[in-house]
């Protein structure tokens, strides 16, 4: 580990020198100014902050002398990446098959979620999972606990500890779900009250709460309406939840709330459509339902790894895109089959394949940081090298594999090498993580 000072009040001025990629906007909307790449950069970290990012000679020469240069050339230096939405507690679930999400669910995912009534067990999975997220190179996040206010507490803490950037809730459900997760509306409400107290932007920590009923089918109309007033009561948190998966599941919710235009409509009835709420998987929208998200300010949480793994259907991106929809990246674990960023960019390039969309390395990479920054609503202190962020990066190692490395020295444009990395990177590529200027994961220790 580094066990350097740049986090300390009043601490050094450290400078990492290497390639340096980050973003100043969507470079979809955007002339070539929104990317920003260094073949030679330098970035320059001081209290946890960014204090400079640029050109190597021309940065050293505006800083004071003597500053401490760490040399990372053969590294590529990239914002730490962005996890939109995740299971913490899915963890030892990861790869469990299913025949689709509802049959998953009742098979996997219940069963593990009950045991999370012991905090111990909760206490070490949470340990384990934000650990395995800082090997991915993920620095921040919005993140499913389950049901118990004590497994919530816990993945606090882990974030906490590790002085990283997390949204996180208790899951709330009252129906449809076995017991051991079935709560009453006034507990899950009292619970999630005290836990935004405690938690949402505690001092001294980059944790925000999130409101999180688990999906319609497992909340009552006077669950959800709990949910809207606590949105009401704390306009600054978040609201997280699971929309339009899945065929199946999107019946279910026509015949439990027959009323409903949408599935959408069920939340935006309730109060859960706003300027906080994101929405996982978003499959199965009409442009109704895009443009009503697009009003209220919501953004989309793209899980295409699960989304195949599932057989859940493939996310038009191009129509969220048109509507106007921020959209950040999820890996969904355990969903999700895996912990990466980069290799849920991978199966959402093969995703948007299958549908004559794409996405190129530039805005893949774009999505993976400052888009899911700006879809968490965190782009003010995360997601780029600007000026005062939070120093969260990721050294990127261009020669993980012998495959890799070979494939690299072919890459005759950043194009062509990212789109590579993107294909072909995982966790293996992860050379170190940076959280706040200090390494919080480096390989081969
Ligand atoms: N829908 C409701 N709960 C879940 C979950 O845990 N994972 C996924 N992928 N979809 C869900
Ligand atoms: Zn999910």
């Amino acid at each position: 580990m580094d066990h350097s000072l740049a986090n300390e009040p009043g601490g050094a001025m450290v400078a990492y020198r290497g390639a340096i990629l980050h973003f100043r906007d969507d470079p979809r909307h955007a002339d070539d100014s929104a990317v920003a790449y260094f073949d030679d950069g330098l970035l320059v970290v001081q209290t946890g902050r960014v204090v400079a990012c640029g050109e190597y000679r021309e940065t050293l020469a505006r800083m004071p002398g003597g500053i401490e240069v760490h040399d990372h050339r053969g590294h590529l230096i990239v914002p730490g990446f962005v996890d939109t939405h995740i299971h913490f507690a899915q963890t030892d679930i990861i790869a469990s098959y299913g025949k689709n999400v509802l049959d998953w669910l009742e098979r996997h995912t219940f069963p593990a979620e009950r045991r999370f009534s012991d905090n111990g067990h909760a206490a070490e999975v949470a340990e384990f999972a934000v650990d395995e997220m800082l090997r991915n190179g993920t620095t921040s996040s919005m993140v499913f606990a389950t049901v118990h206010k004590g497994a919530t507490e816990a993945v606090f803490r882990a974030a906490e500890s590790r002085g990283v950037s997390m949204i996180a809730g208790k899951v709330l459900m009252d129906r449809n779900c076995p017991e051991g997760l079935c709560e009453a509306v006034e507990k899950g409400t009292a619970e999630s009250r005290e836990l935004i107290l405690k938690w949402h932007k505690k001092p001294g920590t980059r944790l925000r709460y999130a409101v999180t009923p688990r999906f319609a089918p497992t909340s009552s109309e006077r669950q959800l309406a709990e949910a809207g007033r606590l949105l009401d009561e704390f306009p600054d948190v978040h609201l997280q939840t699971h929309l339009a998966e899945n065929t199946e599941e999107c019946r279910w919710v026509r015949e439990l709330f027959p009323w409903s235009r949408s599935y959408l409509d069920v939340y935006d009835r309730f109060g859960l459509v706003g300027p906080n709420s994101v929405f996982a998987h978003c499959i199965h929208l009409d442009a109704q339902d895009r443009a009503a998200m697009a009003a209220n300010g919501c953004a989309i949480s793209f899980c295409p790894t699960s989304n195949l793994f599932l057989g859940s259907g493939l996310f038009d991106a191009d129509a969220a895109q048109a509507a106007g929809l921020p959209v950040g990246i999820g890996t969904d674990v355990g969903g999700g089959t895996s912990f990466s960023v980069i290799r849920t960019l991978h199966e959402a390039h093969k995703v948007l394949q299958l549908r004559g969309q794409h996405l190129d390395a530039m805005r893949g990479f774009y999505l993976a940081t400052l888009g899911g920054a700006r879809a968490l609503g965190l782009d003010g202190e995360v997601g780029n090298f600007e000026t005062g962020k939070y120093a969260d990066f990721v050294l990127l190692d261009k020669s993980s594999t012998p495959l890799i490395a070979r494939r690299m020295q072919q890459a005759a444009s950043l194009d062509e090498l990212l789109f590579a990395a993107m294909m072909l990177g995982e966790e293996h590529m992860v050379a170190a993580t940076f959280a706040q200027g200090r390494c919080v994961y480096r390989q081969c220790e």
